[in-house]
């Protein structure tokens, strides 16, 4: 079964990280994200994908070269504009000519939902499209799900405001449609699978959705980007070996960190410099980060090549973009975003 990644947001909330580098190729524990996408549906069979560009495409297609991932070979369908969820489904299934059911799956999510038996779900019912969904605290940030006892859904409505959200069961962003759908997706305009089609569809009668309570992480915002490596640090992953975990902490076999430093929850990217008596908890050091003597850092992300200044004391939720730097001496909480356009 053909599969369509979406990956051509522009990762907003993970700015300024996102301005140089498109979320999905985000380090995850050393891996861009993608690589664990495709690993996932690699799993379930699937032996072709088409990557829904638009956003810095090249940084994709530079980093595949041989048109693969996991054994899984992709093609690439770039936008010449941003057509939003539902438009981009459209063009990539044009660009692959997918006549079949097929597959869709949002690029930023992880997790080890059953997709084999979301088509066979999809297949018993005779829907036009099936969802995954799943149960979380706070759906106010997601695609809200209403279902009947059989899994027709009769409500789909994205981001309503917490106290209007009819359900906690979110759209998980992974879909099996029928090609029937492509041709309800006006051509050449945005169009929100979220917004318009799914909504149809259900006023159709012909969406279904399959409640899913595995592992699940949309890994788009800082929190759950940390989160995501965290995970992955505490074992979620294990299949893939981590050769230079020591505890919760994976450093790169080329970094320096100094004998005196505490770390833990920590990833260590290639070259990263760490210095006496610096405390990193729940951080990810991106490649070429510095840290300088004194510091201490909690539940953030530091991007590559930045510094950070002596004494400083940054977290939660620091993001701090490529090539920054921090004074030192600095002091900084909340949600802050450090950086700009590069
Ligand atoms: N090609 C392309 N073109 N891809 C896009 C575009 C576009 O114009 N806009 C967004 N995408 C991709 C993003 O890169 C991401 O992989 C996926 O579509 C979803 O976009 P997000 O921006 O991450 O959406 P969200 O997280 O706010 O909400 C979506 O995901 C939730 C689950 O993670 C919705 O589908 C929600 O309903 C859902 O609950
Ligand atoms: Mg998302």
């Amino acid at each position: 079964m053909k599969s369509i990644i979406l990956v051509g947001g522009m990762g907003t909330r993970l700015r300024p990280l996102t301005y140089e580098m498109p979320k999905q190729m985000l380090p995850l524990v050393g891996v861009p994200m993608i690589e664990r996408v495709f690993e996932m549906l690699s799993r379930h069979g699937v032996t072709e994908v088409v990557l829904s560009l638009g956003y810095l495409p090249h940084h994709f297609i530079s980093a595949y070269p041989d048109g693969s991932i996991a054994g899984v070979k992709i093609s690439y369908a770039v936008e010449p504009e941003p057509l939003d969820t539902a438009g981009a489904i459209r063009f990539a299934a044009e660009h692959a000519g997918i006549d079949d059911t097929f597959l869709v799956v949002n690029g930023d999510v992880l997790t080890d939902l059953d997709v084999s038996a979301l088509v066979s779900f999809h297949r018993r019912s005779g829907a036009e499209g099936t969802i995954a969904v799943h149960p979380v605290e706070d759906p106010s940030r997601y695609g809200v799900v209403v279902t009947d006892d059989g899994g027709r859904v009769r409500t789909f409505m994205e981001k309503p405001r917490r106290e209007d959200a009819p359900s906690n069961l979110i759209n998980a962003g992974t879909y099996v449609l029928e090609p029937s759908v492509v041709s309800r997706i006006d051509a050449g305009r945005k169009v929100s699978i979220e917004r318009e089609i799914f909504p149809a569809l259900a006023g159709a009668g012909t969406l279904y959705a399959m409640v899913d309570d595995a592992y699940w992480l949309d890994t788009g915002t800082p929190a759950t980007f940390l989160q995501a490596n965290i995970d992955v640090l505490n074992g979620r992953d294990s299949e893939r070996v981590l050769p230079d975990l020591v505890g919760t902490t994976w450093r790169h076999s080329t970094s320096r960190v100094a004998a005196s430093a505490h770390v833990v929850n920590a990833v260590i990217d290639r070259d990263c410099v760490v210095g006496e008596n610096v405390v990193l908890d729940g951080v990810i050091l991106m490649p070429g980060a510095v840290v300088h003597d004194n510091v201490q850092i909690r539940s953030s992300i530091i991007g590559p090549r930045a510094v950070i200044g002596a004494t400083s004391v940054l977290g939660p939720t620091c993001v701090v973009g490529a090539e920054v730097s921090v004074a030192d001496g600095s002091q900084l909480s909340g949600e802050v975003h450090l950086g700009g356009v590069s």
